[in-house]
Order: structure tokens, then C-alpha cells, then sequence
């Protein structure tokens, strides 16, 4: 059994933290050993290096490793529509979103799409995301099966919508059902996959199918929950008039027992002071989306609210509504975000709702988010020094926090030096 170990400075947050800015690690001189997909050791490199002999030398020296990026919220099938010009959330939706969804339907499609969009995942420095597939069962099939083929920690699930959308898109309750319960079966906890049940949002849910899906949740308590929440002030109008007997849109998902631990709620912008404290009692968590926020116009997110109230918050891309597959570039719209609010996120704070703050979020910690010795061989080589001007950036400030926070404006995947998932590389530039 090969061992590995890799020479760079090394970043990460060994635990749950409400202030992450101060509770980080760093070594600037550091080393992390890899053994059977499994992280055996992190530290700095004098005291790890002479411990293990016969080992494969990975020398990333001047480099940055970090834990692989946590997309918690994100459309595989938008991946070819990303950059749609001129609209906002619900006229999106129909002029560009589900003509391009309908191509799903076509098991070959879904598999070259899916290859595609994992390449993209990889070569941006993510290593596991939380995904929403078409409304297709096979679509979901090609997904996962793509996956495990990378042996990747992918949470994924098909779509659910029975209504107002176009009829050539539709399942049914019992179909949503049936079909979901046999991706369960399928693929639930095999090997590193993980299945989300997936009604898009309220308004394509009929109250029948909302409730058939809740009723599918009771029955799989560790599986996850993703839909959309307060993302849009027409949505939000729209939910309330299908709704009229909802104390708002929270409430539908709640009625309907989805809203417990292990559910995401992407986006909650526009929340009631009720929502809030409601989401906050439930242990359900929050997927911040900054790049399609702004780009639908949809509105600033206030983490420090969600903050306050301890309701756990993970980054996202959100694409195709999200312009960018970067975590990093999700990161300085996440600052920008923070900026118009009058709010500033610290990088390394924006840094741990990518990594170790998602894991918790998702409950995946003991495997994801983090390079304690034990966890799962994800993680990413970072090369600040990419082009002539981080080179130039960095030989001026180069302490850690500016580095994350420069990387955050400047970089995008020219800064990812080599990917890794359970310690096998998908993505390399050979710069090591
Ligand atoms: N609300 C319902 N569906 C979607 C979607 O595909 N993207 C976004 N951003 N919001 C949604
Ligand atoms: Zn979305």
C-alpha cells in the first residue's frame, strides 16, 4: 500500500469554530501523509518527514494545501446555459432553464454533460457538492454513476415538479415518489454517494406532491432535503398566493416535514424575523449563492442574521444562476456581498463556509472539510503565484489571510495546481 506525503504550507480548520478568522491552522512548513485514500497524518514537515520512510514525495513547496472546495448548492444540468443574458428568477426559469433541462431526458446526454460538469468541479478545486439533477430519473442515474466512478463524496438527487412548468417536464406525486425512492435504494450510502430529495421549489410542487415527498423523508431520516427558499420577491408572492394557509414560504416545507437536519435551503434571502427563528430551531442550514444572487438581481443575503440565529451556512455557486464553477470567485462575490450590507466577511471566514463550516453543515466532518488525520485524501494544491501579477501581488503581503483574500479576487482556476479526491489526483497542471 503506497504512501504519500506532500511538502507545502497547509490551511485548514480542525473543528466547529463561530470564529474561524482566529481559529485556523496554518503551517507555514508543513507536510500531510496519505495512505489508502485517507489523510494518517498533518503537520509540520521536520516532525512528520523522518517518520515515514518509503513513502512517494509529492514536493508542492511555495504551494498551499487546502481541504477540496464544498459546493453545497448547484445544477449539473445548467452547466452549458451558465451566463444566460437578461432576465430575473421566474422568466429564467422559463425563457432558458427548462428548454435546457428537456435535453435530460436523453440518458447520453446526461452522461457527456456529466462528465463535463465534474471536469469543471475539479479542475475549479471542488471535490464534493450538493446537486440537483434534471427531473429525469436516468439524468440522476448518469450523474452518480459518474461519480462513483471518481469515487467522489457527491450529494445529488432528482428533481421534483408536477406543475407550472412546461408539461414535457413534469412527473407526477407518485412518479416523484416512486422514482426518488429507487434512486435512494440505488445509490444512498454507496460507496461515497449520498441522495438529496429534490422538489425544485414550492410553485411546481402540487400540495399532493409535497406531501409524498415529505412522507419519503419521514421514511429515510439520514437522507438530505434540497430546494430553493425566499430566493425571489415574485416567488415569494407567487408561494403565497398557492399557499394562502402558510404562515409563509418556510412554512410549506415545514408542513410538509422537510424541514429538519440534513435539509439545505438554497438562497433565503427575503426572510421573515419567524423564518429565522424557526429555521434555527429545526438544525436545517442555509446555501449562500453570491454570484447568482447577483446576477438574477435576486437581492444580499445577510449572513450575519443567519450568524446570529447559529443556523449553520455553507457557499455555493448556484450555477447555472451562479456565474462561475470557482469557489474562490464565489468567495470575493461572497465579500462583495458583505460590502453592500454594510457587513464584512473575513476570508478565512468566507474559506471555512467552504470547507469545514459545509462539512458541519452537512454532517460530513468525520470524512470532508477538514485535513485531520483520519478524514478522507480531498484536498486541493494551491499556486497563489499563478501569472505575473499574483506573483507580483504576493511579494508585497503574503500572509495567509491575504493570500485567501487576493486569491478571492484574482484567482479562479489558474490558481489550482492539482485536485484530489480520496487521494487520487482528477485534476493536475504538473506544476509540481
Ligand atoms: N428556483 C427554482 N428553480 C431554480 C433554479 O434552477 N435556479 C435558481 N437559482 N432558483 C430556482
Ligand atoms: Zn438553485
Amino acid at each position: 500500500m503506497t504512501t504519500h506525503l506532500y511538502l507545502a504550507s497547509i490551511l485548514h480548520f480542525t473543528q466547529q469554530s463561530n470564529h474561524p478568522e482566529d481559529d485556523y491552522t496554518y503551517i507555514h512548513d508543513g507536510s500531510m501523509v496519505t495512505r489508502n485514500g485517507k489523510i494518517i497524518a498533518t503537520g509540520e514537515r521536520k516532525n512528520i518527514e523522518n517518520q515515514y520512510l518509503d513513502v512517494v514525495i509529492h514536493d508542492f513547496s511555495g504551494q498551499l494545501i487546502v481541504p477540496g472546495f464544498i459546493d453545497s448548492h448547484l445544477h449539473f444540468p445548467q452547466t452549458e446555459m451558465l451566463a444566460s443574458f437578461g432576465e430575473q428568477l421566474l422568466d429564467w426559469l422559463e425563457k432558458y432553464t427548462f428548454p435546457t433541462e428537456r435535453k435530460f431526458a436523453e440518458p447520453e446526454y446526461a452522461a457527456h454533460i456529466a462528465d463535463i460538469f465534474l471536469r469543471q468541479l475539479y479542475r475549479h478545486g471542488t471535490t464534493s457538492a450538493m446537486v440537483y439533477s434534471s427531473v429525469h430519473q436516468c439524468a440522476a442515474d448518469a450523474l452518480f454513476a459518474a461519480a462513483q466512478r471518481h469515487n467522489m463524496l457527491l450529494i445529488a438527487g432528482k428533481v421534483c415538479m408536477d406543475r407550472h412548468c412546461p408539461t414535457w417536464l413534469q412527473d407526477t406525486p407518485k412518479k416523484a415518489q416512486i422514482e426518488s425512492a429507487e434512486l435512494i435504494d440505488r445509490w444512498h450510502k454507496k460507496d461515497r454517494l449520498l441522495y438529496a430529495i429534490t422538489p425544485r421549489f414550492a410553485p411546481t410542487s402540487s400540495p399532493e406532491q409535497l406531501h409524498l415527498l415529505g412522507e419519503l423523508a419521514q421514511q429515510y431520516p439520514d437522507v438530505y432535503i434540497q430546494t430553493h427558499l425566499n430566493e425571489n420577491l415574485h416567488e415569494i408572492a407567487w408561494v403565497n398566493s398557492l399557499f394562502p394557509k402558510h404562515n409563509g414560504y418556510l412554512d410549506v416545507y415545514d408542513k410538509f416535514n422537510m424541514l429538519r437536519p440534513k435539509a439545505v435551503f438554497g438562497h433565503c434571502i427575503h426572510m421573515q424575523e419567524h423564518e429565522w427563528q424557526r429555521m434555527a430551531q429545526s438544525g436545517a442550514s442555509i446555501a449562500f449563492c453570491p454570484t447568482s444572487n447577483l446576477f438574477l438581481g435576486s437581492g444580499l443575503f445577510d449572513l450575519k442574521t443567519a450568524e446570529k440565529y447559529n443556523i449553520p451556512v455553507a457557499l455555493a455557486t448556484d450555477v447555472g444562476a451562479g456565474t462561475s464553477f470557482s469557489m474562490l470567485r464565489t468567495l470575493g462575490e461572497a465579500y462583495k456581498v458583505g460590502q453592500l450590507r454594510g457587513d464584512q466577511l473575513q476570508p478565512l471566514h468566507g474559506l471555512y463556509l467552504m470547507t469545514q463550516g459545509a462539512a458541519i453543515a452537512h454532517g460530513l466532518a468525520d470524512s470532508i472539510g477538514n485535513l485531520n488525520p483520519g478524514t478522507d485524501a480531498d484536498f486541493v494544491v494551491l499556486n497563489p503565484n499563478f501569472d505575473e501579477l499574483t506573483t507580483l501581488r504576493f511579494e508585497q503581503h503574503n500572509d495567509v489571510q491575504d493570500i485567501i483574500f487576493a486569491l478571492s479576487m484574482l484567482a479562479d482556476d489558474r490558481a489550482i495546481s492539482a485536485t484530489y479526491i480520496a487521494g487520487e489526483p482528477v485534476y493536475q497542471t504538473h506544476t509540481e
